[in-house]
């Protein structure tokens, strides 16, 4: 950080303060998973159904932030880094505003993600993992980018010629395979409702 910059912290609104305006805690969930695994479809199903159970969500997802603040930034894995960093930094000035932000995105690496974790901080940050196995993604195909990737249109995609490394340890994970979008959706707010509601 330059010498010249001096951020506020002990500001006369703290996060808490927004918090218990809302009647929630705020957290960053974060969905990770390949391309066409669901996780946009999830995210929105989710922000749904936060909000008609009386909480403040946003999704943050992946081709919307590309094609806005993030427009400048290609699939390398130094880009895919500096998309994922400056993601996080957003989620964590919405975790400051008291709203609970649902992140979509492939992020593709653990270090990746471990990035975000540490930018966010460890307690706020919830890991989920949406695993379609990429047969699946590839059979729907609903962009039509595997069938690019296959025939070289699209270099670096992931799953095909880039690496997606599957979560360790998720906080939750969502097998699609076997399951609708109802489920999945309620698998992921079961285990948050209790941790976001003020009581
Ligand atoms: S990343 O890896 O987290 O920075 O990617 P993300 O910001 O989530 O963007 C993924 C969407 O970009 C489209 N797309 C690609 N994905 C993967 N690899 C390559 N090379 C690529 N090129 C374009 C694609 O539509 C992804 O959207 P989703 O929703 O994941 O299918």
């Amino acid at each position: 950080m330059g010498n010249n910059i001096h951020p506020i912290f002990d500001r006369l609104l703290q996060r808490t303060d927004r918090e218990n305006r809302l009647g929630q805690k705020s957290k960053v969930l974060w969905l990770t998973g390949l391309s066409g695994s669901g996780k946009s479809t999830i995210a929105q199903h989710l922000e749904r159904k936060l909000y008609n159970n009386g909480f403040f969500a946003q999704v943050l997802d992946g081709d919307n932030i590309r094609s806005g603040i993030n427009n400048n930034l290609g699939f390398s894995l130094d880009d895919r880094t500096e998309n994922i960093r400056r993601i996080s930094e957003i989620a964590k000035l919405y975790l400051e505003s008291g709203v609970i932000t649902i992140n979509s995105f492939i992020s593709p690496t653990r270090s990746i993600r471990q990035m975000a974790k540490d930018i966010i901080g460890a307690e706020d940050f919830i890991e989920i993992y949406i695993n379609t196995p990429l047969e699946i993604c590839e059979a729907r195909d609903v962009k039509g980018l595997y069938q690019k990737a296959r025939k070289g249109e699209i270099k670096g995609f992931t799953g095909i010629d880039a690496p997606y490394e599957a979560p360790l340890n998720p906080d939750v994970e969502v097998k699609t395979a076997n399951l609708t979008i109802e489920e999945s959706v309620d698998l992921i707010y079961n285990h948050l409702s209790e941790i976001i509601r003020i009581k």
